[in-house]
């Protein structure tokens, strides 16, 4: 479940960075004592990280919980309680019975969905109807959900209710290896979860935290992370703030963003500005989303159409 020397988290999370991960960890502060993931989603970052504490930050109560929950698991325990539920769901086991044995309900591209269907449509009303979220039940049932979503993904509608279709794969292989890593890797260094809007943080108490990384929502792209959020300029500018003060604390940062969108006529003026006005002390790496190598550019701008990492330090492996 490793991309390079990337791991996988075990929770498919819209905008996680495994796929261009490789191209930048490399370049991250190592043997820190104490680094922060600011916007963690599914921890894809956190748990790549290496460092003796991280702290990984969101303000998605639901992601937390489910991380912070599977973190605390035994696996062999955990995996008999999902298989349990799978089976009185009824939903499909490929990994216990083959994939063959689901075979007559296996039409055109749609994989294990109407195998599947019925047994997920009821999990998910079960889950929307309990009424407390942050339940050893609640977490299971939100992971299983997530297993046999649409692209194994998780999305809430305003209302706070799991709102995606059933998908085409089930609790395979993959699965339950990406569970188990991540378990193990919880196990080898201290990851600590904490959901709190980012401006809630005191920076003041920083002093022991040697590198931030941030991977904020995208102020030009459209990516949704439920339909309830907003990331808008204030947020923005008041990230950009935390970052200008993190740099005059002397602690390194890097961060993920999109500057601009050529082929949309989109440019995102506040972080181009402020890249502008700090033009001597942060670089824009551009982030090559097929080709695996980060090439470091200071200067030149124009190119600049997709992802970019900007850090107050220049990168070095
Ligand atoms: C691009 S995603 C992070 C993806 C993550 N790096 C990964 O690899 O899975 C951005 C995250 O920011 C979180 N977020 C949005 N607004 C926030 C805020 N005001 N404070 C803290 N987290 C926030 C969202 O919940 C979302 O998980």
């Amino acid at each position: 479940m490793c991309l390079a020397q990337v791991c996988r988290s075990p929770i498919n999370y819209t905008g996680n960075k495994y796929r261009i991960l490789p191209q930048f960890i490399k370049y991250f502060p190592k043997n820190v004592n104490k680094c922060i993931d600011l916007f963690t989603g599914g921890a894809t970052v956190a748990i790549n990280l290496i460092a003796e504490e991280v702290v990984a930050i969101d303000n998605n109560p639901r992601i937390i919980n489910l991380l912070e929950f599977l973190k605390k698991q035994d696996y062999c325990k955990l995996i008999k309680k999902i298989d349990n539920i799978i089976d009185i769901y009824g939903l499909s086991n490929s990994y216990k019975n083959g994939y063959s044995y689901y075979k007559e309900y296996v039409k055109g591209n749609n994989g294990l969905k109407q195998y599947n269907v019925e047994g997920f449509n009821k999990l998910k009303k079960d889950y929307n109807d309990l009424k407390n979220k942050n339940t050893n039940k609640a977490n299971l049932y939100l992971y299983i959900l997530m297993v046999y979503a649409f692209n194994n993904d998780i999305r809430f509608n305003s209302k706070g209710e799991f709102n995606l279709p059933v998908g085409k794969t089930d609790m395979n292989k993959n699965n339950r290896e990406k569970i188990k890593k991540y378990i193990d890797i919880c196990k080898s260094k201290e990851i600590k979860f904490i959901c709190k809007d980012f401006r809630k943080i005191d920076i003041e108490n920083f002093n022991d935290v040697e590198f931030v990384y941030a991977d904020p929502p995208y102020l030009i792209t459209d990516a949704v992370y439920n339909e309830n959020s907003g990331w808008g300029k204030q947020e923005e500018m008041d990230l950009l703030k935390m970052l200008d003060k993190l740099n005059d604390k002397g602690v390194k940062f890097a961060l993920s963003n999109v500057l601009q969108k050529k082929k949309l006529n989109l440019k995102n003026e506040i972080l181009y500005n402020w890249l502008e006005r700090n033009n001597d002390k942060y670089f824009i790496n551009k982030i090559d989303y097929h080709y695996r190598s980060a090439s470091y550019n200071k200067k030149n701008r124009d190119g600049l159409e997709e992802e970019i990492l900007i850090t107050n330090y220049k990168l070095e492996e």
